[in-house]
């Protein structure tokens, strides 16, 4: 059965990575997400000038973003009278799990997406749309990926943090190795209308990253809607908000019993689950190319 499936898969360019996981033109995909012909489409989406992308690897700061963006262009979520999850305000490009109609969407458009630079349309290449890229400090990464595969039923559960940590140094995880994306979409910087965001940043001071994305976007909000989206994005609100926090996701797709979504949203947490051998390992991989990325991470928030 599995070989009769690998064969299939095999043939549409396919390749199976554990059960929960495919890759696709290089890149990984979930299982039974995402079909190669949806992938193959995206290349010649429509983009709208007043398209905006969220990307980010995986656990860098997007439900906070998606929400801060949504808090951003609706008022009706700023005030509470309209009752949208945020996977609806601003859903996944590449996962269209509400099966929505992007093509008919009001703009502007929002839409988050892990896809590295290459696989994105061919519009946002050639400088249509807006992006914004938010980054975060790949230990607090790694961390916060190990509870999220626990607490997600559609990926492999891997109790043994040692054995979770290789899988992402060999970048077999949904969004594949860190330092790929990261630098693929730094390197492409030109080519796109793009602003690069740093979750520790963010964490230090949400007002002025909220202003710079307002900036970026050309939007202007008065300085009590600022005020009301700082407040309405922080850590604390948004861990009680089941619009902002993912709870009310099928139970087919996240176990809350396992864990939260919203599990810590610190700064430096790897310091209390990664070993000094495993740091080490870690670093003797990340170092030299870190250094080499034009970004400035803070890895405790001691630092701030
Ligand atoms: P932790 O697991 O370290 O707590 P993503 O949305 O990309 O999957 O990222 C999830 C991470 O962002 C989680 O990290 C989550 O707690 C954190 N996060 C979400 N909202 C946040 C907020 N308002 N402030 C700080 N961190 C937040």
């Amino acid at each position: 059965m599995t070989t009769q499936r690998n064969t299939v898969t095999a043939a549409l360019g396919m390749e199976p990575l554990d059960k929960y996981m495919f890759k696709y033109k290089g890149f990984n995909f979930l299982q039974g997400s995402v079909t190669p012909e949806y992938i193959d489409s995206l290349e010649d989406f429509k983009i709208r000038d007043s398209d905006i992308f969220l990307v980010t690897f995986p656990k860098s700061g997007t439900i906070w973003t998606q929400n801060i963006l949504s808090l951003i262009y609706h008022e009706g979520h700023r005030n509470g009278t309209e009752n949208t999850v945020l996977i609806d305000r601003v859903p996944w490009l590449e996962y269209n799990v509400c099966n929505r109609d992007y093509g008919n969407r009001p703009s502007p458009r929002l839409f988050s997406t892990h896809l590295p630079y290459y696989l994105v349309p061919k519009g946002l290449k050639n400088g249509a749309g807006k992006i914004i890229y938010v980054a975060r400090n790949p230990k607090d990464v790694l961390v916060s990926y190990y509870h999220f595969f626990n607490i997600t039923v559609k990926l492999e559960k891997i109790e043994d943090f040692d054995i979770f940590m290789e899988k992402f140094l060999a970048g077999k995880v949904l969004g594949n190795f860190w330092l790929d994306h990261i630098e693929g979409w730094s390197a492409k910087e030109n080519n796109f209308n793009i602003l690069f965001l740093l979750y520790e940043e963010m964490k230090k001071d949400l007002r002025s990253n909220v202003v710079k994305i307002c900036n970026f976007l050309g939007v202007t909000l008065t300085e009590e809607e600022l005020d009301d989206i700082v407040d309405k994005a922080s850590f604390d609100k948004m861990s009680v908000d089941p619009r902002s926090n993912y709870s009310s996701m099928h139970p087919e797709f996240l176990d809350f019993s396992k864990g939260r979504f919203l599990r810590k949203g610190t700064v430096g947490d790897w310091k209390n689950t990664m070993t000094v051998a495993q740091n080490e390992r870690f670093d003797s991989i990340f170092k030299e190319r870190m250094e080499k990325l034009p970004f400035k991470f803070c890895w405790d928030i001691n630092e701030f």
